[in-house]
């Protein structure tokens, strides 16, 4: 039998689940510690709410594994956006059937984006029977009743959509880096781009009051978080809603009055909204990195009136060329889309003349993909996907020839970069600038999780080398 979780929560708290779960759990890990596994896919938003789930198991007894196999509890955070990513969850999920036999006692649930469309969750619950969970992205904060649920109830639980989303402040968060932290101030999007799932699966924009945000980024830094980057799919739409609606540059400069050593980033900006005092404030601030992500989607104005975009070519250029005018270093990437339905070649070529004016220092380049549900899905789509996928090479290597020479560029120069991690296969240290690009250098790995300056000495394609300039 199966459940539709809808019902409110009962009397129970979720702190008095979370201890009945971890009793549980513990009688059947036969008095060893629980352990999950969690498997995220998709964009930052997915990375940041498997932080907050992984903090809700823990609260419920769990550690963590890399192993399917250990595992008592796995999860799998899903993305919708495009349908090669859905095809890999599907893939992985059957997967797992052989894992469940050997170890019938796992307990195996999916959530995330794919989960509040209604055809993906069908197919779990049809093709997929030892999936014996199943939620959405409105139901993180009621883990540990879900999990109850699974585990004393008997049936399978599907608990998606239904609520309307609230945001629950204070869920416990258990981050995957000491150094690197995400930092959600919005959730949802009302923007309706036409080829885009996230709306429909993220719920309308909600933002977090400021007073939650800063009192969470204040204790980030004084725990020695470095890079805090602040997330939601429109970060520039901030505020609108809230009992005293402030803009985004302004929570910007509240938040870079924070003393301390650390670097702001953020994303998404969309460009309809990106303001000049956006890029006054990155200007004028003491924390914050010089580099934005700007998806243009594309540079031709048919096109993005179709997208559904709200601004045009002229528009774009404009913020552009006023933002390096304003930040004469700054840094920008954006996302691109190849093959939106009716596009011709002489429109995708507006989309390479427009990243040759800007010199972006690196792209997301994706091919369209029909989303079910979206009003894209339903326009005439008369490229083959061959005839796209040569678009696509094009654009690369355009993208590539920019990279380049903006890396050689960078040669001679000294660069702030935080140490983030060590390249297991050729053991040198992985660095990254403010501007977001990665320098490669010798050095110890005890380096890593601090800043340090760096002597740019060559450059690759994408990737530079360097060595630390005290040395
Ligand atoms: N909110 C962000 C983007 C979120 S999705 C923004 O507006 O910029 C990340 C990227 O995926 C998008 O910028 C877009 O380039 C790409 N994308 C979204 N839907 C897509 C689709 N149906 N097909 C191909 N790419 C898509
Ligand atoms: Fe999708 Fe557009 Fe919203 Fe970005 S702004 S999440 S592309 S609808
Ligand atoms: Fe994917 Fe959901 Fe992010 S659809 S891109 S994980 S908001």
């Amino acid at each position: 039998m199966e459940e539709n979780l809808l019902a409110p929560a009962d009397s129970r708290s979720q702190e008095e689940y979370a201890a009945e779960v971890s009793q549980i759990m513990t009688v059947r890990a036969m008095g060893q510690v629980p352990l999950a596994y969690i498997r995220t896919y998709g964009c930052q938003q997915n990375v940041a709410d498997s932080e907050k789930i992984k903090g809700l198991l823990e609260r419920m007894g769990f550690q963590f594994t890399e192993t399917e196999e250990d595992a008592d509890f796995i999860l799998f955070n899903t993305c919708a956006v495009r349908e090669h990513a859905e095809d890999r969850v599907f893939g992985n999920v059957g997967a797992l059937k052989n894992s469940k036999r050997r170890h019938p006692s796992q307990i195996i649930a999916v959530c995330g984006c794919m989960m509040e469309q209604e055809h993906a969750a069908e197919r779990i619950r049809k093709s997929f029977p030892f999936v014996s969970l199943v939620f959405g992205t409105h139901m993180i904060h009621r883990l540990p009743e879900l999990l109850y649920e699974t585990i004393t109830g008997g049936r399978r639980v599907f608990a998606r959509g239904g609520e309307s989303p609230v945001i629950t402040e204070g869920l416990p968060v258990h981050r995957d880096s000491r150094f690197k932290a995400w930092l959600t101030v919005m959730y949802g999007c009302d923007n309706f781009c036409s080829y885009c799932i996230v709306p429909y699966v993220r719920g309308r924009e909600r933002s977090r009051s400021p007073q939650a945000i800063v009192e969470e980024f204040r204790a980030l830094v004084a725990e020695g978080y470095k890079d805090i980057t602040l997330l939601g799919q429109n970060v520039n739409s901030y505020g609108k809603g809230l009992e005293d609606p402030i803009s985004f540059a302004e929570l910007l400069r509240r938040l870079d009055e924070t003393e301390g050593d650390y670097r702001i980033r953020f994303m998404t900006s969309h460009p309809k909204d990106a303001t000049h005092e956006l890029f006054d404030t990155i200007a004028a601030s003491k924390h914050i990195s010089h580099h934005v992500h700007l998806p243009f989607q594309s540079g031709n104005d048919r096109v993005l009136r179709e997208m559904n975009r709200r601004y045009d070519r002229e528009k774009y250029l404009s913020l552009v060329s006023y933002a390096k005018q304003k930040i004469p270093d700054l840094s920008l990437t954006s996302d691109v889309i190849v093959g939106f339905p009716g596009e011709t070649y002489e429109e995708f070529c507006d989309t390479l003349s427009l990243i040759r004016e800007v010199g972006f220092t690196s792209l997301f380049t994706f091919i369209y993909s029909p989303r079910e549900g979206t009003r894209a899905a339903k326009m005439d789509d008369p490229i083959p996907h061959e005839e796209k996928a040569r678009w696509m090479a094009e654009l690369l290597r355009t993208q590539e020839e920019i990279s380049t020479v903006r890396c050689a560029a960078m040669v001679g120069r000294t660069e702030r970069v935080l140490v983030e991690g060590i390249n297991e296969k050729t053991g040198l240290l992985e660095c990254r600038t403010d501007g977001n690009l990665i320098v490669e250098t010798e050095g110890p790995a005890e380096r890593i999780g601090s800043f340090a300056d760096v002597a740019i000495t060559s450059a690759g394609n994408f990737i530079l080398r360097g060595r630390f300039a005290e040395e």
